[in-house]
């Protein structure tokens, strides 16, 4: 399942985060790559150890978990903290997987779900397309500042190479309450259903009995 959430970010947490990113010091990207990932990875990143990741992670991250959108369609038991990349031109990033296993020793986590948030609009740079190989083929994701896509961890994806202008991203990972991404997205459109019940006719039988299925079976596919 792939979902993009429109407008994440509202214009005003846009321009605070631009405004951090524009002065912010980038590292090489392959620094925090994984051994498959090097030979493909060419981007930077925001250093891990500037101080603006607090700030940043508190607008974006925070943004994030709160969105029901995410809420619905992740069920996230564990967030990573999140990565900032920059690519300016002939910067790429070839197909790979993400590391399955993310986090330091004390604190692992399997990664179910990957995140992309677009910090820079899609007028601002040419290329940069995000690829993603899914069974139905491959989709092609270059969303407005602001907005985000969400798909499983599991899939093959690439960043076209930008080839003028500077694209900004943050990305970040989730370990999913529920690790089967086909039991994830029969509990997402079940609860877009519920969702549309409990607010068309919350008195119903029928809302009472879509609500309960929803609970149970997210108990009974839940793992924490
Ligand atoms: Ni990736």
């Amino acid at each position: 399942m792939l979902i993009t959430i429109d407008n994440l970010l509202d214009q005003r947490m846009l321009k605070a985060v631009r405004e951090m990113l524009d002065k912010a010091d980038f590292v090489d990207g392959k620094l925090s790559a994984g051994k498959e990932a090097r030979s493909v990875k060419n981007n930077e990143e925001l250093s891990l150890q500037s101080p603006l990741h607090q700030k940043l992670n508190q607008l974006v991250m925070g943004s994030l978990v709160q969105n029901k959108q995410y809420q619905n369609a992740a069920l996230p038991l564990k967030l990573a903290t999140a990565f900032y990349a920059r690519y300016t031109p002939g910067m790429t990033y070839g197909f790979h997987v993400d590391d399955p296993i993310m986090g330091p020793m004390t604190g692992r986590y399997r990664t179910d779900i990957s995140t992309t948030v677009f910090l820079s609009d899609k007028s601002e740079y040419e290329g940069g397309e995000l690829l993603i190989k899914s069974e139905f083929g491959e989709h092609k994701v270059k969303l407005s500042a602001g907005s985000a896509v969400v798909y499983p961890s599991r899939s093959l994806h690439k960043v076209a190479e930008v080839t003028s202008g500077v694209r900004l991203v943050a990305v970040t990972w989730a370990q999913s309450l529920v690790k089967s991404n086909e039991q994830r997205e029969l509990l997402y459109d079940l609860s877009i259903a519920r969702d549309k019940l409990i607010a068309d006719m919350p008195q119903s039988d029928e809302t009472g009995r879509v609500s309960r299925t929803y609970a149970n079976l997210l108990r009974m596919w839940s793992e924490v």
